[in-house]
């Protein structure tokens, strides 16, 4: 009998996430029979298939076609859905990955279930439990078997929350397993030409935080922001589908469009957006793989965000917190234009192999389990 690793994926980072996990895992098939499980969290094209299509994910074996919903109900849509597939289908383990609401959902479930569970992204923490993300951490965290942590700020964080270290292991990142496959075949992206872009030429924003966007308030001000910078550098901004409702909600998708040196387009596929980073001058963000991926790449990153749960890519990488300060923004703006900004390093284990070691401890662990020895031939 195969032992049985299932995972789950719902949103956009986590397909990027699961990605290099599942290859890695395939090279298991002998003893391993692993499963994919799509909540249905993220479900535009152009949020869920097109990564699929560019990261060459095998499609789900189980969709749960969830769809966007209240967080409570979000998570209890996917809490009911995937006890029914965990019960049919009683894995040995359940992987879940990064912060969303599916990662807590399947989480609560699994451990309800008593089948093991391990968290890939374990110990970040932002401090801000205003962030729905910070919760989703916690809670994953307090409940998992196997704590997968990328870098060495969750390795303290957990010591300082009482983990035991057996449960513990620092794998490195596996959001830059992705990235480095992705160089192997950036080449084909044509963005730069669609997009009428020159190489270190403009900047790139994403901006879809709560935080960010969801106030009349702070929209305006990221609107007022996003024109100061414009008026120094060509952007390029593909937009969220909840920072469009947001604009449009709020009147102020017009403040955006009359700015002759913003691109606004709709969201793009893994392959481009990763063409579009790493051809930029700089990045304005406030998601989390996107400061990892821009410290990776060496290009620089002004996160509009007052904290973050990555720390590594502040004290080593090429990012800086800049909140929603004007002044501190224009400034880091000149300096970067000026070839003055910080270069960075690349933080420990950001080498490619994160998902190889994560799949190595785990096929150790299953092997030890009673009456496992068989199996594992
Ligand atoms: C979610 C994650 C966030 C992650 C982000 C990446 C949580 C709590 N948040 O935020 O951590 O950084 O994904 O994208 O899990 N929508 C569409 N099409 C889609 C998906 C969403 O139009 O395919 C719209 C819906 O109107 C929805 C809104 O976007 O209400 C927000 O989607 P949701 O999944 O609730 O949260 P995100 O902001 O995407």
């Amino acid at each position: 009998m195969k032992i049985k690793v299932m995972f789950v994926a719902g949103a956009r980072p986590n397909f990027v996430k699961i990605a290099p996990l599942l290859r890695e895992f395939a090279k298991h098939r002998d003893v391993l029979k692993t499963s994919l499980v799509h909540t249905g969290q993220h479900y535009d094209f152009e949020m869920s298939g097109v990564f699929f299509q560019g990261l060459q994910i095998p499609d789900p074996d189980i969709h749960l076609n969830v769809g966007s919903h209240s967080h409570a109900v979000q998570t209890a849509k996917i809490m009911v859905s995937f006890e029914k597939v965990v019960t049919a289908d009683k894995p040995d383990l359940v992987i879940v990955v990064g912060d969303v609401n599916s990662t807590l959902a399947c989480a609560l479930v699994v451990t309800k279930l008593g089948v093991k569970l391990a968290h890939v992204e374990a110990g970040l923490r932002s401090f801000d439990r205003t962030m729905p993300e910070e919760i989703n951490r916690v809670v994953t965290d307090s409940l998992s078997d196997y704590l997968f942590v990328s870098e060495e700020s969750g390795l303290k964080n957990l010591r300082r929350e009482g983990v035991s270290s057996n449960r513990v292991h620092f794998v490195g990142n596996v959001m830059i397993d992705s990235l480095i496959w992705a160089g192997k075949h950036v080449g084909k992206s044509k963005v730069l030409d669609n997009l009428n872009l020159t190489q270190k030429e403009y900047g790139v924003v994403t901006l879809h935080r709560p935080s960010n966007v969801d106030s009349d308030t702070s929209l305006s001000e990221i609107c007022d922001i996003l024109q100061l910078v414009s008026e120094k550098i060509k952007l390029v901004y593909p937009l969220h589908p909840r920072t469009k409702i947001m604009l449009k909600k709020h009147g102020l998708l017009g403040k955006l469009t009359v700015l002759t040196n913003l691109g606004l387009i709709d969201p793009l596929g893994y392959l481009d957006f990763v063409k579009l980073m790493k051809e930029s001058t700089l990045v304005l963000t406030d998601s989390g793989g996107i400061q990892e991926e821009t410290t990776a790449l060496g290009v620089p990153c002004l996160t509009i965000r007052e904290n973050t749960e990555r720390p590594a890519t502040v004290t080593q990488g090429t990012n800086t917190l800049v909140g929603k300060d004007k002044q501190k923004i224009a400034r880091c703006v000149t300096k970067v234009l000026r070839g003055k900004f910080k270069r960075g390093t690349v933080p420990a284990l950001w080498d490619g192999k994160a998902s190889q070691r994560i799949a190595g401890i785990i096929m150790d662990h299953l092997a030890d389990r009673p009456g496992s020895r068989r199996a594992m031939g």
